[in-house]
């Protein structure tokens, strides 16, 4: 199965799954991030978002990328909320000068 079925087949019950509705993992997750009002944060291979729902209240910006189209369809768009279709190996970044 090639990575876009995948993808799209989790999609549609990702949602669903137990640790996306436990507030225990997710709370974790914030702990250890230590987020600042301040931060801009990139989440690489975002899926559905859950990781952007939950942080987005505590940064300044927060910007979701996947390369999946279907499991970026599962994801809502709110204020600060931002979310790009791309595969991270591509180079998104342009080094203007090495240092
Ligand atoms: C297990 S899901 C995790 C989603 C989310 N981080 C979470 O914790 O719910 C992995 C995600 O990584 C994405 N992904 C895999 N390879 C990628 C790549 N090269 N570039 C961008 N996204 C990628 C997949 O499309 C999928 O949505």
């Amino acid at each position: 199965m090639n990575q876009n079925k995948f993808w799209k087949t989790r999609s549609e019950k990702y949602n669903n799954l137990k640790w996306v509705n436990d507030d225990s993992y997710i709370r974790a997750f914030i702990r250890a991030g230590g987020f600042k009002k301040t931060d801009l944060v990139l989440d690489v291979g975002t899926g559905t978002g859950v990781i952007v729902h939950a942080i987005s209240p505590l940064v300044k910006e927060v910007i979701g990328l996947d390369v999946s189209r279907d499991m970026l369809e599962h994801s809502n768009w709110k204020d600060n909320k931002y979310f790009i279709r791309r595969d991270i190996r591509e180079s998104i970044f342009h080094i203007s000068k090495r240092i």
